[in-house]
């Protein structure tokens, strides 16, 4: 049975183009309750932490010094299904690929600055919104 939270980062670009309140906004409207949110910076040193994940792959370095290159909205969601909707909320992640009408069809601009992250699954879900947010902080 699927898992009622997810984890969710508005990404550098999207922050700076104005588009937080447009995002937030398609999240609560697609039922979304949000938990925990808050504006922050990631150093280029927790940006490498949060995407270790990633080390190996050749995207690694632009990735972490794009994530640290502005004020990120990391936010915990909860739904029925979360993770799942909300990946098919957001869309793929390469914004060309993306369906009509998803938040990275309508905000993104490159496969690297693709506007927000969502959890891949319940396990990396948890760990990630305990990487931003204490479990007291989670409301
Ligand atoms: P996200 O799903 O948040 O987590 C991994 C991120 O790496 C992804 O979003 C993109 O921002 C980035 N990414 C994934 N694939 C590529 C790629 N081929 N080139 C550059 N960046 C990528």
């Amino acid at each position: 049975m699927s898992g009622n939270r997810t984890f969710t980062m508005i990404k550098p670009d999207a922050v700076a183009a104005g588009n937080t309140g447009a995002i937030t906004k398609m999240i609560e409207e697609a039922g979304f309750r949000i938990v925990a949110m808050k504006k922050t910076k990631l150093s280029r040193e927790r940006a490498g932490q949060f995407y270790a994940i990633h080390k190996e792959r050749p995207f690694y370095e632009d990735l972490c010094n794009y994530m640290s290159s502005g004020p990120i909205i990391p936010m915990t969601l909860e739904k029925e299904n979360a993770v799942e909707d909300f990946r098919t909320l957001i869309g793929a992640t390469n914004p060309q690929e993306a369906a009509e009408g998803t938040i990275r069809k309508l905000f993104a601009t490159s496969i690297e600055a693709n506007a927000i992250h969502g959890s891949d699954s319940d396990e990396n879900a948890e760990i990630e919104s305990n990487f931003f947010f204490s479990r007291t902080e989670q409301f």
